[in-house]
This record gives structure tokens, sequence and C-alpha cells, in this order.
């Protein structure tokens, strides 16, 4: 069993989902930031890379009228906080760990050094799902069987979304396209890693789509093959 699984990604026209000097998704308009918040309110936790967290140190702390309307909705305040790290380096000060009454997970391998296993464990409730890379079937599983979690949203960045495409897990995208040029040839797109085989290509089915002065916002659902 796994939670309902929906990645939201902002990009530029390029493909981009950062800027050269790393701003990350501040490229966007507020009304991608009101959506996000929006998307954030119906998720029972949300799920990121290490590297998202190194990069744009999020809190994933909701918005008190989102508090209130996620409580009216019979959910906790705030959507449990969970990251990727096979290696573990992630550091036990990023503001994900900040208590906020949602739990923080960190999910790891058997690589991870014993003494930053222990840091870890002051903050985090942390899980060991593979030998040298996370198991995303198992973390999914964990959520949804340990964590009761119905509702996942993944953030990004570049290389979770791909292993969670690769995996198939993914059942929903929301895309903001946003009307910038950014380019570079090491700058992060949605789906980083290996890629696909044009036999293998993922393909969706659009849902939805709204503009909102010059930008686009998408929402698909992904085709099972
Ligand atoms: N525009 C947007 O909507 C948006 C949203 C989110 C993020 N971003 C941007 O995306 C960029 C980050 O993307 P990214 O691709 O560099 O990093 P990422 O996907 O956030 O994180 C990559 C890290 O996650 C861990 N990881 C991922 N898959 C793993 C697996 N199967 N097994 C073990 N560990 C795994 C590894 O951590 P370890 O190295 O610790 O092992 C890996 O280095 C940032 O610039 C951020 O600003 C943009």
């Amino acid at each position: 069993m796994k939670p309902y699984t929906v990645l939201n990604m902002a990009m530029s026209l390029d493909g981009k989902i950062t800027t050269r000097d790393g701003a990350g998704a501040q490229f966007t308009s507020k009304a991608d930031k009101v959506r996000l918040r929006e998307i954030r309110s119906q998720a029972d936790a949300i799920l990121v890379g290490a590297g998202t967290i190194s990069a744009d140190d999020p809190t994933f702390t909701s918005r008190e009228a989102y508090r209130a309307l996620r409580l009216q909705r019979g959910m906790a305040p705030n959507p449990i906080k969970a990251v990727v790290s096979g290696s573990g380096s992630i550091s036990e000060t990023a503001r994900m760990f900040q208590p906020n009454g949602a739990p923080a997970l960190v999910f790891t391998t058997q690589r991870i050094p014993a003494s930053r296993l222990e840091r870890l464990r002051e903050v985090a409730e942390v899980y060991r799902v593979g030998e040298t890379t996370v198991d995303f079937q198992r973390v999914l599983e964990i959520l949804r069987e340990t964590c009761q979690v119905m509702h996942l949203l993944i953030e990004g960045g570049g290389q979770v979304n791909s292993d969670l495409f690769h995996a198939g897990l993914i059942d929903e995208v929301y895309l903001t396209l946003s009307p910038k040029i950014i380019g570079g040839r090491d700058v992060p797109t949605i789906v980083e890693g290996d890629g696909f085989d044009f036999l293998d290509i993922v393909e969706l089915a659009l849902l939805d789509h709204r503009v909102v002065d010059d930008e686009i916002f998408l929402h698909y659902r992904v085709r099972k093959s």
C-alpha cells in the first residue's frame, strides 16, 4: 500500500527549476506561491531530497489560515516533513527539524555513519531503507502504513523526482510554467538522473490548466503503462 502521490514543481520556459546562483523557485509569481500553499494544505506529508533541503532550507510549516483549514478537514495542523538522504549528510540544524508539532522523518541507507545517525536521531525519526540507495517503494509503504499518510506531496528536486518516476510512484503532477529563461547546462531540470528511453517515456494526461497573467498552471495525471 502507498499514499496517493502528487508532485508539485515550478519551472522556467526552458525547464529550469532554480537559477544559476541557486535561488530555488524564487523566480515564480505570487500566484504560484499561493497555489503552492494550497497544494501543501491538502498533503498529510511533504517529501523532498537532501539537495532541496540544503539549497532552500524550507520549514514546511503552514500559515495560520491553512492550519485552521486543515483542522476543519480533520487533518493535522502541519504536514509530516520527510527528507531522503542516502549519505545522511543532511544538517541537523536544517529548518525542517525545528519543532512545529509535526514529525520530521529522514529516509537514509546503511551507508550513514554512526555519528550522523546518532545526531539525526535527536531531531528526527530515522529509517534506513536500502544498502546504498533509498528504496522509494519502501519509503512510501512506511509513510502509508506506519505514519498513516494517505496524501503525499513531493516537492523535488530533480534527483528525487527522477527516482520516483522511474519507480512508477507518481500519480499526479502540478506544474507551474513561468515565463522566464534561465539557461545553464548545469542548472537542474524537473527530472534529472539518467532519463528514459523512447519506449519507457512517462506519459501524462492533462486534467486542468489556468493562465494567470503570463504564467500557466498545469495539472496532469500520470498515465500508467
Ligand atoms: N522549482 C521548484 O519547484 C523546485 C522545487 C524543489 C527544489 N528545487 C531546486 O532543486 C534543486 C535540488 O535538486 P537536486 O536534484 O539537486 O536534489 P534533490 O533531488 O533535492 O536531492 C538529491 C539528494 O537526495 C538524496 N537522494 C535522492 N534520491 C536518492 C536515492 N534513491 N537514494 C539515496 N539518496 C537519494 C541524495 O542525498 P545524499 O547526497 O545526502 O545522499 C541526493 O544527493 C535545488 O536547486 C532546489 O532549489 C526547485
